[in-house]
């Protein structure tokens, strides 16, 4: 038996391939482990969404060479690979930078690690592969062996839009969806292994547009329809979407398919037209507006979420107190918010009028504290409703169980560990800097 230590960084997408390389890896005896002192193999799958992403890698890296040499001193092998998007991004130069390296991977080639690491046993070097085969990638990934309560289904790869901030169309290759087919199979596999939840991910989830065997292309609304017909799977989510891809269809399945879940995620990135045109964006902050008003139209309690850069080149403060009334109008349920952070090769990367760090860091701030008192109000908003919980798992604190609710929220409860897997009423009580509590109903 030998061992798999694998780190993941970045998005669900790459939780998602972590564990496909796992499962991939297994039928050649790898079992993995949660540390990787004495592992036979560390992978490391990558971000390069931000510098700081990128930089833990490389000091994750550092650490390893240590771990590699005293394994080699005890005279057994460290295979290190580096799979994800830095892998895809950076490729050969990593090896140059760290050369206890064997390994490159990128997120569409990873179907091809076993054949990799028996080329590197036989002949030693390096391995080095970042082609953009998607869909075969996924021809060649084996079945899930085994599954969380919640799971991610990659329905999608790559990304078309080309932001001007963004790597990700560099190191995902363009747009691809999975035929519809292969998605449902591999939701059923994931329901007989005792998933309750699928999420589908995919960059731009919400334009997901696929041939299946009726000849028709699936749009992401009649994939929900078809998942909801599934046995076993009680509730679906999908992320992340763009505002440009939010079809009529998914629209109204907020108001019709009751396993799809009150909750969307839809990135606006800033309130200003003129950072979202610099951006690349395509559309207006009032498109936004119109757009949120007509999904509230239809399920008027769905939990918003986004994401938010702020300090992009040219934004001024008129532009940042945009962004600010933008959020005081939608009022979200959660959010993710960022610097803005320079990426090689991207068009924003050389604009002039970059912003300056401590201007960044101010706006970050005042953001962040909008956006969380937004946060709690939504989440005290729950306080004495009774929800329907989904059970995930046991909670750190002995006792408890950890589940969520239709709006994503975790909710940790009193409870049998027996409860885990099924929904069970629960009446919100209270809420904790990042949980609500509660008691069975
Ligand atoms: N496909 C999604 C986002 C993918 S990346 C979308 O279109 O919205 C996740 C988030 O990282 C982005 O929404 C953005 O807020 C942030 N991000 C991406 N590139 C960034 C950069 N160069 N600097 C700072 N934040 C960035
Ligand atoms: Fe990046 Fe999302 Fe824009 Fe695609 S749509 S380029 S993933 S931010
Ligand atoms: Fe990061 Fe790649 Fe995901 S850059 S956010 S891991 S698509």
């Amino acid at each position: 038996m030998k061992t798999l230590y694998v780190k993941t960084y970045g998005c669900q997408m790459n939780a998602y391939d972590s564990a496909k390389m796992a499962d991939l890896l297994a039928p050649l005896g790898y079992a993995t482990t949660d540390a990787p002192e004495g592992a036979d193999m560390v992978i490391l799958n990558t971000c390069h969404i931000r510098e700081k992403a990128v930089e833990k890698v490389y000091s994750e890296l550092g650490r390893l060479r240590g771990m590699k040499a005293r394994k080699a001193k005890n005279g057994g092998r460290m295979v290190l690979a580096v799979a994800g998007c830095v892998g895809q991004a950076e490729g050969a130069e990593i090896v140059a930078r760290e050369p206890a390296v064997d390994l490159v991977v990128g997120p569409q080639s990873y179907h091809r690690l076993p054949e990799m690491i028996a080329r590197t046993a036989r002949a030693g070097g390096h391995a080095l592969e970042t082609d953009f085969p998607a869909l075969e990638k996924f021809d060649s990934l084996p079945a899930p062996a085994n599954t969380t309560i919640s799971a991610f289904l990659t329905v999608q790869e790559g990304c078309d839009k080309f932001c001007t901030f963004c790597v990700v169309p560099y190191t995902r290759g363009s747009e691809q969806s999975r035929p519809a087919e292969a998605i449902l199979r591999e939701a059923r596999q994931l329901a007989d292994k005792g998933a309750r939840e699928v999420v589908l991910l995919g960059q731009n989830v919400n334009a997901y547009d696929s041939p299946s065997t009726d000849n028709k292309n699936w749009s992401l609304a009649k994939l929900c329809d078809a998942l909801a017909d599934i046995g076993g799977i009680d509730r679906i989510r999908y992320t992340t979407s763009h505002p440009r891809d939010m079809g009529d269809d998914l629209i109204a399945a907020h108001g019709d398919n009751p396993k799809l879940m009150p909750y969307l995620h839809l990135p606006v990135q800033s309130g200003s037209d003129t950072v979202l045109d610099a951006m690349n964006r395509q559309h207006k902050a009032d498109d936004y507006r119109r757009l949120i008003d007509r999904v509230r139209a239809v399920r008027p309690d769905i939990a918003l979420a986004s994401d938010f850069i702020v300090g992009f080149p040219g934004e001024g403060d008129a532009d940042f107190e945009a962004t600010l009334q933008l959020v005081r109008d939608i009022g979200y349920a959660t959010a993710f918010s960022f610097k803005y952070s320079k990426r090689p090769g991207t068009p924003a990367s050389t604009m002039r009028k970059q912003v300056a760090e401590e201007v960044k860091t101010a706006r970050l701030d005042a953001l962040q504290k909008l956006l969380l008192s937004q946060q709690y109000a939504f989440d005290d908003s729950q306080i004495g409703k009774t929800l329907p919980v989904l059970f995930e798992k046991t909670a750190r604190e002995t006792g408890q169980i950890m589940g969520r609710t239709p709006y994503q929220q975790p909710v940790h409860v009193i409870a049998s560990p027996a409860l885990i897997g099924t929904i069970a009423d629960v009446r919100i009580q209270r809420r904790t800097a990042n949980s609500l509590h509660g008691t069975l109903a």
